[in-house]
């Protein structure tokens, strides 16, 4: 798929208020500091399209793009920030879980994790919980440019391992990296093909 445009909307956080229309929606959600805000920005090709920080808890709010005037990429605030008070914390999950559970045009949602560390409880958890809500979600491994290309290979097959001790089948698994654009067509053409799809909620 071709990016020509990609737009700022609205940022919220109050899933109620994000736009209206039923077009479809991605987001991207993960640990504070994954690369949820670089991987947008590599995947429409506006560097600083979404705000981006070595410092982890940038993002706060539920912020839309547009793209391709057609459907939208949506930035979420990262969850586990170990660094936020529990009160903070609390109030971002409760944004993030409102707007994954109530938003009917999300398609499907990227679960971001870092191809460097081990599986992490917090995110099989928070898999665990995408799963018990019939939430669609795929995993996207990130920073694949920071290890060696066997290194990366045997983090991702371990991490599947993992998964497939409490998981039946895995779901799609994309491997990227927003310095070299690793796996920029592929998260494209996965999208393109669930565009064309009819949005759940919205067949007569
Ligand atoms: P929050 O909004 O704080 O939850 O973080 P985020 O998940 O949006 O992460 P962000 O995109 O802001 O990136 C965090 C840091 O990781 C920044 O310093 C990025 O430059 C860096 N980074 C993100 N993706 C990659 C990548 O693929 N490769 C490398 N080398 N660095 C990356
Ligand atoms: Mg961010």
């Amino acid at each position: 798929m071709i990016v020509n445009t990609a737009r700022f909307i609205i940022s919220n956080s109050d899933y109620k208020k994000c736009p209206a229309g039923m077009r479809h929606e991605y987001a991207f959600i993960g640990r504070s500091n994954v690369g949820k805000s670089s991987l947008i920005n590599m995947l429409t090709g506006k560097k600083g399209l979404a705000m981006t920080s070595a410092t982890p808890g940038k993002t706060m709010l539920i912020n839309h793009f547009l793209i391709n005037d057609s459907w939208y990429i949506v930035d979420l605030p990262g969850y586990g920030y170990a660094r936020r008070s529990k009160s903070d914390r609390d109030r971002l999950e409760g944004i993030i879980k409102n707007y994954i559970l109530g938003r009917e045009q999300m398609t499907n949602l990227f679960v971001l994790v870092d191809s460097r560390h081990e599986p992490q409880k917090i995110d099989l958890e928070f898999m665990e919980w995408l799963g018990e809500n019939g939430v669609p979600f795929s995993i996207v491994f990130t920073k694949l440019d920071k290890q060696s290309q066997t290194a990366g290979e045997r983090k991702v097959a371990e991490y599947c391992a993992k998964l497939l001790e409490t998981w039946e089948e895995l779901p799609p698994i994309f491997q990227t990296s927003s310095e070299d654009k690793r796996g920029r067509e592929a998260l494209l053409g996965y999208i393109e093909e669930m565009n064309k799809l009819p949005i759940l909620g919205s067949e007569q």
